[in-house]
Order: structure tokens, then C-alpha cells, then sequence
């Protein structure tokens, strides 16, 4: 258990505090320049060992197992068929992003979202592919994948285009060549839009929270948002009408699902929840469907099984109480303000749990910092794709446990800079305008706690 120093919520304090910063900056529709003056800044990732990628405290032996057998699984790099260089399971493509779970969920550990070297490069050409990578993929860049806004016939398209094919790999059949996607006319019509790897510690822990415990946190506080013009609301499933909850638009329902839809979108690997391939490419795809399933012989679980235990058992990450030349006094008047100002408004600093069948999960505090909630972020952050309830500007809070060792910010992944981040909230019509101003009007030691803080997390 961390320490309960995020437990405050001070609502009244929020209140009086923005409101004061709202007024002396009337025209918080807009976001206000930089001051000139201004040294704060971020202090940079958090140094020191990953503090993330072990398994949640106090799991039973057979979870404990579990564990580290979904760990394997989701470390797995898949071949297009048969063994290379010691890879162990296949299915790969005809089109991929990655070749692993872990290649993209890779930092600070197994699990995070993008590591420091993109592996997207390398895999371009992995046993004699000949993929072009494209200019949004660099080496110090974010792993991304791309999505298009529409379709040549200018419906809606939103889906996933994957950058890579099979196509001259040594494992890959014989007649095929399947033609990777041409992107520069895509970018150059201004159609892509980028999300970029969302970290998974913590992830069972988000999904037992209970849709009444996200409603009851909506509606809290109410007065202090409605002043600062934060609204908020779920995302919902088509399917049973509970409210999904992962991915930037809180559009997908649940880890097993999420596992589904990546294995197959991600690295083209068909499965149990998508057993359909994604396009009918015979000469590259030699593989039945769906080519992820469980043991036949022996009932062992399929892959999307054992990613989704491993995700859910994964513990929070876990913050410090103070790091390098920070101390805990100012990361403590850094979380003050973060209340003070509204951010906490939208990023819930704790939610509780529901009761689990796994005890590690049941009935804890989560200190996840978001309501889970979706917020129209204004003309600047809006990528125009709609998923689920969500539409073009809207995103899901994003939780910010993990941020102090967190390499690239926002769903493309624009910035690495805490303070570019925090300013991207505000454009035409974002909810976060007022609270940005709040911010913004903070004294420069003031937003330096603020910063600090959010490196501890
Ligand atoms: C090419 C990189 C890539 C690979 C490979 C990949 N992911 Fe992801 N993952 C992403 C991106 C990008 C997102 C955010 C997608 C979105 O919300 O649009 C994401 C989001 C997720 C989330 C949502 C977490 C949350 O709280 O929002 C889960 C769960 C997840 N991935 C599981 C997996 C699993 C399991 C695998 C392996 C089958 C996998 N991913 C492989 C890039 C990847
Ligand atoms: C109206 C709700 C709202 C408010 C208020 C708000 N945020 Fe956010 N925050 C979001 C959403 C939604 C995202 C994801 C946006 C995106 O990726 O396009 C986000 C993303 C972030 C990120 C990037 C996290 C990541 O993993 O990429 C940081 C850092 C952050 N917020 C900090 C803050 C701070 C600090 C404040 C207060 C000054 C604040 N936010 C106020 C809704 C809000």
C-alpha cells in the first residue's frame, strides 16, 4: 500500500483557488503564451529501477503462476510460421505492427507503453522484409500505430492500418507479396492520425471498479466543475450497456477483449474474440482461423487468456515519496496544487475497486488518477475518430500512475515534455481550458512542485 496522501480531494479548495485563476484570466478559451519568465520545467523520467512490472501483492500460488505464465505469453515474439531464432509461437501477419505484446508495452518494464529504442524499425526488416519504415516511425520515437480518418469515398474509416507486411520474410509463404500500405499520400492528404502504446500495470485493477463507483465520482463535485466547464461522461458497450474503459477512448470493454482485438490488429494473429483475418490475402495466409486457440488436446489456455491474466495480476505502479534532488515536501505542495487547480477534477487521484474473486483486486484503493470518464479536449488534441460513444475530441482521462517513468505523452505521443503536455490541454473547446489557466497562473515554484509531483507518480 502506498502512502495516503492522495486520498484529500478538497473540493472547496478547488473551487476558490481556480476560480480566483479563471478570473484573472478571463479569456481562458484560448491558451495563454508561455510567460517569457518561466523556468519551471519537468524534471525529466524518474532514474532509478523500474517501479512497475511485478505481479499485484498477495496473490495465491496459482495466481502467482498464472502470472508468470501470461508474463511469457506476452513476451512471446511470433513468427509468421515455424521457429526462428528461438521464437516461439507464430501466426505473424499478412500485416503487423509489432511481432510481441512486449515490444510495445515494453517501458520502464513488460507491461509500459513505449521503450526508449523504437523497435518498430528493426522489425521493418526482420528476416529479410523489405518494409519502408515510414516517416512517423523513428528510432527515439514512440512506438505508434496509425489510423486513417477516412476512406478514399470520404465515409469514416477510424480503423487501423497496419505499417508492415510479411512479404519477403523467410517464414512467410512462398507466392506471397502482399504490398505494404503506401502512407505518403495518406499523410500528406493529412488523413493519419497516431495513438501510441497505453501502459497496462495496474489493468485488473481498473477493470473491478464497478460502472457505479466511475458514476458516483462523475457526480461529485459538481459545483467546482460546472464552474471550471468540466463535464465528463462514460463510454458505453454496444453490447451489454456497461461502461467500457480502456484504451485513449475508453472504447474498449475489457483486458480479455483488448487482447483479442491487439493480437489481431497488432501482429495479425486471429483468435478466439477475432476470429476473422483482417483482409483476404490467400497467398500470404496459410494459417487456419482463427490460428489462437485453446489446446484441443490438452485444454491449456489460448494466448488471449494468459495476456489477460497476466495484465490483471500486474501490480500498480509505484510511487516515490522522493527522488533525486526532490524532496517529499515538495512533491506533497506539488499534489496541493494539483488539486487546487482542477486537475484532480478530472484525473480522480483514487477509485475503489469492487468486490473480485482474486483478493489482490477486491476492494482496494486504486490510485489510478482519471474518472475513467471522456472529456472533449478542444480542436488541438482532437484526432476526428469516433469509437464507441467517443467522438472526434473526445479522450479518456489519461491515468497518470506511472508517469514519473513514462517516455511519451499524449494519445499520438506529440510530446515527452510534462509542460508541453499540460498546455496541450488547452485549444477551442477543451473542458481543461479554465484549469490550464489555473495553472498557468501558478507562480514559477508553485508549477515546479506541480511538476515534480507528477514525476513521483
Ligand atoms: C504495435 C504496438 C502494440 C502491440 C504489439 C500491442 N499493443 Fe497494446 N496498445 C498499443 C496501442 C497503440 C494502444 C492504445 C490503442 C488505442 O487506445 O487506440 C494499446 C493499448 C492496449 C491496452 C489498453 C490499456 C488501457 O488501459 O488503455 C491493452 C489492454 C493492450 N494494449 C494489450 C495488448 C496485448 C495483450 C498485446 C499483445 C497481443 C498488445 N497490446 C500488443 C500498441 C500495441
Ligand atoms: C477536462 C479533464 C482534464 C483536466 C482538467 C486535466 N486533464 Fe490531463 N488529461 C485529460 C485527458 C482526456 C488526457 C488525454 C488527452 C490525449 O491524450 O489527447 C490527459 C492527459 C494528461 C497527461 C498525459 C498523460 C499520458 O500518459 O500521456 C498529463 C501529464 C496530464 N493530463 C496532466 C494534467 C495536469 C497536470 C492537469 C492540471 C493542470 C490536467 N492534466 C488537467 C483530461 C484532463
Amino acid at each position: 500500500m502506498r502512502n495516503s496522501r492522495f486520498k484529500k480531494t478538497a473540493g472547496a479548495a478547488i473551487l476558490t483557488l481556480s476560480l480566483l485563476a479563471a478570473k484573472a484570466n478571463p479569456q481562458n478559451n484560448q491558451q495563454p503564451p508561455p510567460k517569457a519568465t518561466a523556468s519551471a520545467k519537468d524534471p525529466g523520467v524518474r532514474n532509478g529501477p523500474a517501479a512497475a512490472g511485478g505481479a499485484a501483492t498477495s496473490l495465491t500460488g496459482s495466481e502467482s503462476i498464472l502470472f508468470n505464465v501470461g508474463k511469457q505469453t506476452f513476451s512471446e515474439v511470433d513468427s509468421v510460421f515455424g521457429t526462428l531464432n528461438g521464437e516461439t509461437d507464430s501466426g505473424l501477419g499478412p500485416s503487423f505492427n509489432m511481432n510481441s505484446c512486449a515490444g510495445c508495452h515494453a517501458f520502464p518494464a513488460v507491461g509500459g507503453s513505449s521503450p526508449q529504442v523504437n523497435p518498430q524499425v528493426a522489425v521493418a526488416t526482420l528476416h529479410g522484409a523489405h518494409n519502408t519504415v515510414p516517416p512517423f516511425i523513428t528510432i527515439d520515437g514512440p512506438v505508434r500505430e496509425a489510423r486513417f480518418k477516412t476512406n478514399p469515398d470520404g465515409t469514416a474509416d477510424g480503423g487501423v492500418h497496419d505499417l508492415f507486411v510479411i512479404t519477403g520474410r523467410s517464414d512467410a509463404p512462398p507466392g506471397c507479396n502482399l504490398a505494404q500500405t503506401n502512407f505518403a499520400p495518406q499523410l500528406s492528404g493529412g488523413n493519419v492520425i497516431f495513438r501510441i502504446p497505453t501502459p497496462v500495470f495496474g489493468a485488473g485493477l481498473i477493470e473491478a471498479i464497478d460502472d457505479a463507483t466511475i458514476l458516483a465520482n462523475q457526480s461529485a463535485n459538481s459545483a467546482a466543475k460546472m464552474q471550471l466547464g468540466i463535464s465528463g461522461r462514460g463510454n458505453y458497450s454496444g453490447n451489454d450497456g456497461t461502461m467500457t474503459r480502456f484504451g485513449w477512448k475508453a472504447q474498449n470493454k475489457s483486458l480479455l477483449i483488448f487482447a483479442g482485438e491487439a493480437y489481431n490488429v497488432e501482429q495479425g494473429v486471429t483468435n478466439e474474440v477475432f476470429p476473422n483475418a483482417r483482409a483476404t490475402t490467400p497467398s500470404c495466409d496459410t494459417l487456419g482461423h482463427p490460428e489462437d486457440i485453446t489446446n484441443l488436446v490438452t485444454g491449456a489456455a489460448s494466448d488471449i487468456v494468459n495476456f489477460s491474466m497476466f495484465m490483471r495480476l500486474l501490480a500498480p505502479p509505484q510511487a516515490a515519496l522522493s527522488y533525486g534532488n526532490v524532496g517529499a515536501d515538495s512533491i506533497e505542495r506539488g499534489n496541493g496544487a494539483f488539486v487546487q487547480t482542477g486537475c484532480a477534477l478530472c484525473h480522480t487521484p483514487t477509485l475503489t475497486s469492487g468486490n473480485s474473486p482474486i483478493a489482490a483486486l477486491s476492494n482496494k484503493n486504486v490510485q489510478l488518477f482519471s474518472d475513467l470518464l471522456l472529456h472533449n479536449m478542444g480542436s488541438g488534441l482532437a484526432d476526428g475518430i469516433s469509437q464507441g460513444d467517443a467522438t472526434g475530441n473526445e479522450f479518456r482521462t489519461a491515468p497518470l500512475w506511472g508517469l514519473g517513468q513514462r517516455l511519451f505523452f499524449l494519445h499520438d505521443g506529440r510530446t515527452a515534455d510534462l509542460m508541453q503536455a499540460i498546455q496541450a490541454h488547452s485549444s477551442q473547446g477543451s473542458e481543461a481550458n479554465s484549469v490550464v489557466a489555473a495553472f498557468n497562473a501558478l507562480n514559477d515554484s508553485a508549477k515546479q512542485d506541480l511538476l515534480n509531483f507528477l514525476r513521483s507518480l
